[in-house]
């Protein structure tokens, strides 16, 4: 095997090689046998608009055809970039403004996170540079955003995290919620926990918190009531930036084209990628407002230059696709159409409320989890032995722990969520022995 895989055990992939695929088709995609499979989180959470979208082959296609390839360094820009940025200059929420292109959404956080600094630096704090994140966060694979990253085998054998990230506990009210704390309650006690860090560590020395609006690898967690607007609340008292993570959110997952509407947050700089192009080709921003760029362009005047930037940034070929995609969210009417698909997620998800072994069950827009109680009779790996079921059934749901994700396709129709959400349905009831469940809700 020549290929060393991402997040796989290499050893386990030595001896059960992954399962290729070959073809994909609307929400499904096929193996080598020519095994259908429906996606339904989207594969990485971004394939928004399935897997052979004819449009955006097209628009890659005409674009490949006028210009396939030029940078934005040094006083010259693709005219189709230029075109995008102003375009979702449109989209983006509140003061929002600005947007710097680059490929990947781990790059997309590393260049926030030297904003970040660059801002403070030209504001004539250097010493503001170290960072909060939470507990259960993914930020990327780079080397600072691996270490913004709360997740453990994220760190394991690289010498991460990096001593500039501070950590803070993430917002699981099922999980980490005191008895007889309510969601407030429990929002007010994470704001006071940030406000006793910071003071502790000392607000000079920290120039941003990241967040996900949602938080999607570390096991869907939504946020609790109160949540954003107590932290926004401790941050802007000790002068401390707040970068939002809308990498897997932004671009309508939530219900809204930005989580920063859904939570009413607001940031000072943002990430996007993934929904950006559909993911069908690589390509991220980070969005900032006025206030952080002219103050970024006041240093990097200065210096004479931003020092800052990556070949393929901005390419001309994934600026096109990303205008298409957004031509065809708007003609989807994005937020109602994730919204109505997502309401229709929602009636499933009360119906196996119910069920043996499921602990939780939560959704906003399209973005939604079954969480199930390994700790009980069913035995541990619950979530893991349903989510394969599902798969021997042809639905891939994402298996984080005892969660399973979903977020399926925006091109879903609503007889699609419902297939999607009978096979979770059965898969539990195979799992569990309940074999003879209540008619479903459809
Ligand atoms: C919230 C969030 N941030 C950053 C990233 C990293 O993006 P990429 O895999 O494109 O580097 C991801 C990837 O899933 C993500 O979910």
């Amino acid at each position: 095997m020549a290929q060393l895989f991402p997040f796989t055990d290499p050893m386990a992939s030595d001896l059960s090689p992954p399962k290729q695929f070959v073809r994909g088709e609307g929400i499904r995609v096929f193996d080598a046998d020519g095994k259908a499979y429906i996606d339904a989180v989207s594969a990485l959470w971004c394939a928004s608009l399935g897997f052979a979208p004819d449009r955006l082959r097209q628009a890659m296609d005409r674009q490949m055809g006028e210009l396939a390839y030029y940078h934005s360094f040094m006083g010259r820009t693709p005219e189709i970039t230029n075109r995008l940025a102003q375009r979702l200059a449109q989209h983006l929420p509140g003061p929002l403004n600005h947007v710097f292109f680059g490929t990947s959404g781990s790059e997309a956080v590393e260049t926030a996170a030297k904003f970040a600094r660059y801002y403070q630096e030209a504001r004539g704090k250097p010493d503001k540079r170290r960072f909060i994140a939470r507990e259960g966060a993914y930020h990327g694979s780079g080397q600072m955003s691996a270490a913004l990253t709360g997740l453990t085998y994220c760190h394991d054998g690289f010498g991460l995290p990096l001593a500039d990230v501070l950590r803070t506990g993430r917002p699981h009210f099922l999980r980490d919620a005191d008895p007889g704390e309510t969601e407030i309650a429990f929002s007010k006690r994470r704001a006071r926990e940030l406000d006793a860090l910071i003071r502790q560590e000392d607000a000079c020395t920290i120039t941003a918190f990241i967040g996900e609006p949602a938080m999607g690898a570390g096991g869907v967690i939504l946020p609790p009531e109160g949540y954003w607007s107590e932290i926004q609340e401790v941050l802007a008292r000790h002068d401390i930036l707040l970068i939002a993570d809308e990498i897997i959110c932004g671009f309508g997952r939530t219900g809204q084209w930005f989580a920063c509407e859904t939570y009413d947050i607001a940031p000072d700089m943002m990430t996007m990628a993934k929904q950006l192009t559909a993911a069908v080709f690589p390509m991220s921003a980070v969005a900032m407002t006025d206030h952080v760029r002219d103050t970024m362009a006041g240093l990097a005047g200065q210096h004479g230059t931003l020092g800052h930037g990556v070949t393929y940034g901005g390419h001309p070929v994934g600026a096109a696709v990303a205008l298409e995609c957004l031509d065809i969210y708007a003609e989807m009417d994005l937020p109602t159409h994730v919204q109505t698909l997502g309401d229709r997620i929602g009636t499933h998800l009360q119906d196996l409320k119910s069920l043996p072994g499921v602990l939780d069950v939560r959704r906003d827009g399209m973005l939604a989890a079954v969480e199930f109680d390994t700790n009980g009779k069913f035995g541990p790996d619950l979530g893991r032995r349903i989510g394969e079921e599902a798969e021997r059934r042809g639905v891939f749901f994402r298996i984080i722990g005892d969660v399973l994700a979903i977020a399926p396709p925006y091109i879903c129709t609503p007889e699609d969520i419902d297939d999607i959400m009978l096979v979770m349905r059965d898969s539990i009831g195979h799992i569990t022995g309940a074999h003879h469940l209540p008619a479903a809700a459809t």
